[in-house]
């Protein structure tokens, strides 16, 4: 799977949002080591602090089902134009079980894609290893 494949299984699991509250569908796709591909949406709540975003979703569900290791991540933000990269939080939980050089892809519905890394998005993340001592 190439990441336009992976862009566009993003897309479709952002069809699935559960945003009432923001209007903004999110959906992100994350190709694991051995070929399979995992995907999550935002999931938001009428408490505001427990909504979920599409990323920490996708790595929960693939988590959920033995997986932990992942080589690409796509992103869709069904409702901005323009690309839209992943929050903070989700940064830090993507570089847990992703290696710097992997490769994320984020595009809004305008067509412009940011291709990156994930050290790009979490640049001096000191503790990256810390797990596998
Ligand atoms: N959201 C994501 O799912 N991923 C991001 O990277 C940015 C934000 C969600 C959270 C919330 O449901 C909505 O987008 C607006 O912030």
């Amino acid at each position: 799977m190439d990441l336009d494949g992976l862009f566009k299984e993003a897309e479709k699991a952002a069809l699935h949002s559960y945003s009432p509250y923001s209007h903004f569908r999110v959906g992100a796709a994350l190709l694991s080591e051995d070929g399979r591909i995992f995907t999550g949406t935002n999931v938001e709540n009428r408490s505001f602090g427990l909504t979920i975003c599409a990323e920490r979703s996708a790595v929960v569900a693939a988590v959920s089902s033995g997986v932990k290791r992942f080589t690409a991540l796509a992103i869709s933000t069904l409702d901005s134009e323009s690309p839209v990269g992943p929050c903070g939080a989700c940064r830090q939980v993507l570089s847990e079980f992703m290696s710097g050089d992997a490769p994320v892809r984020f595009g809004g519905s305008g067509g412009e894609k940011v291709n990156t890394t994930i050290s790009a998005l979490l640049p001096f993340d000191s503790l990256h290893d810390l797990g596998k001592t």
